[in-house]
């Protein structure tokens, strides 16, 4: 009998736990740092990594690496599982001719079905391809105008903090489950915070 109490209690304790750590994931929001924060770190290098890492929550996030697979095909939802149905990148990676992205992506987010929309949807060139690497690589990347598609660190930087592809990160919909997408991490200007003030400590990448 005592056993049995014990395992009532246990059984209760661990529905109450589970409990709150779903109400936890739920409740969730994740927040970026200003760079404000930063401010403490007294070797500029230093605070340059520091930034940009912190820019990595976003940068890493599934809403953006979805559109930056390495291979020919983008990724959908938090664990980046093959896109369905299976699409590839095309000649320009719009799609291929017989069905190309804006066939089922709209202008913006289409609620009634769960597709996310833009009207420039489409998938990252393959030299911007951000799956399978580390962050330190990918720094060095988007650094990289060969890469980056010509740009100066003015334009990455007014890219990353204005452009309206990037902010649909921010502003995901609902998937075709009904359940809201995870948004990015912050928002767009806190995260274009981060990368502006990353670049004028010297835009240093992670180790
Ligand atoms: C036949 C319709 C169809 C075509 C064509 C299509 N998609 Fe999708 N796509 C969808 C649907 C439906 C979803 C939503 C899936 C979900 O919510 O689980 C989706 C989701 C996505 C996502 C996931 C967003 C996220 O963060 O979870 C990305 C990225 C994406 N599509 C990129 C593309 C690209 C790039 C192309 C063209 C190369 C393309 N899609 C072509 C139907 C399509
Ligand atoms: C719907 C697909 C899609 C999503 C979502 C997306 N991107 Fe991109 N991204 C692209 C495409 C396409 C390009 C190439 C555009 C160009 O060259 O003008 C690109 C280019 C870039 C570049 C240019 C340089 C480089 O090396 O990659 C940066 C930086 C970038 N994206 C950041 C982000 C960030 C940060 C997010 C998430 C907050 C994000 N993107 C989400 C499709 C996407």
């Amino acid at each position: 009998m005592f056993k049995g109490l014990r395992q009532g209690l246990l059984g209760l304790l661990l529905s109450a736990l589970s409990l709150s750590t779903t109400l936890a994931a739920a409740d969730q929001v994740q927040t970026l740092k200003s760079p404000r924060d930063f401010a403490g770190i007294s070797d500029k290098t230093e605070r340059s990594r520091a930034l940009f890492t912190e820019a990595g929550k976003v940068i890493q996030h599934p809403r953006c690496m979805n559109c930056h697979p390495k291979g020919d095909s983008p990724t959908q939802g938090l664990d980046l599982h093959p896109h369905l149905p299976h699409v590839v990148r095309g000649p320009d990676n719009h799609g291929a001719t017989a069905l190309q992205c804006n066939t089922c992506h709209q202008a913006q987010n289409f609620e009634a079905s769960g597709v996310p929309g833009h009207p420039l949807w489409h998938v990252a060139p393959i030299e911007m391809a951000w799956q399978g690497q580390s962050l330190a690589q990918i720094c060095e990347q988007i650094k990289d105008k060969k890469r980056n598609g010509g740009k100066s660190m003015k334009q990455l930087e007014d890219h990353m903090a204005k452009d309206s592809l990037v902010g649909w990160a921010w502003n995901p919909g609902i998937d075709i489950s009904r359940q809201p997408r995870e948004p990015a991490p912050g928002t767009q200007a806190q995260f274009g915070a981060l990368i502006g003030e990353w670049i004028s400590t010297g835009a240093a990448c992670p180790v």
